[in-house]
């Protein structure tokens, strides 16, 4: 059974009662492993540097830093800039393993103005864990950080 994402879009649009990306990154990570069942690391890495993926706001264990776009799950979103929603990383030749008990990821890109800004990551312990339906959610709760944040040049 996959959470309600439409209470939840409305509860992370009361949360984020900032414009400010750090506080509403932190926010919505912390809001996401509270809320989204089975997921053992939520977090944000941010395109600060070129081609390279930086560590941002995040919950779980400490995580992989920096990931080059031509490298793993979060990579694979940043360069085509779609959502990647794998069952089983173990499955995936060049996954990046932070955490071996991780077996499925969601990724999301975060694109502004045709840039990319970042990605949100989901993992989870459980194979398959991210449905279609968890898919669109996600990618709906993305949308709410997105339309509430100014999401300028990251320094
Ligand atoms: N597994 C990811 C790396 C990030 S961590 O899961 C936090 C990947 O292959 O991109």
């Amino acid at each position: 059974m996959a959470p309600d994402y439409a209470l939840l879009a409305r509860q992370l649009a009361a949360l984020l009662d900032t414009r400010d990306w750090l506080t509403n990154s932190a926010q919505t990570c912390a809001f996401l492993m509270e809320e989204i069942p089975t997921l053992n690391w939520a977090g944000f890495y941010l395109h600060r540097k070129p081609q390279t993926l930086w560590l941002g706001p995040f919950q779980g264990k400490p995580a992989c830093h920096p990931i080059p776009f031509a490298k793993g799950v979060c990579g694979a979103a940043a360069r085509t800039r779609r959502t990647q929603r794998i069952d089983d990383v173990h499955a995936i030749a060049n996954h990046i393993a932070c955490d071996a008990a991780s077996r499925a990821e969601l990724v999301v890109p975060i694109v502004v103005d045709d840039r990319l800004w970042g990605v949100l990551d989901l993992d989870s312990p459980m194979a398959g864990r991210f449905s279609e339906e968890d898919q669109t959610g996600i990618e709906m709760l993305v949308g709410v950080f997105m339309g509430r944040t100014d999401l300028v040049e990251l320094p």
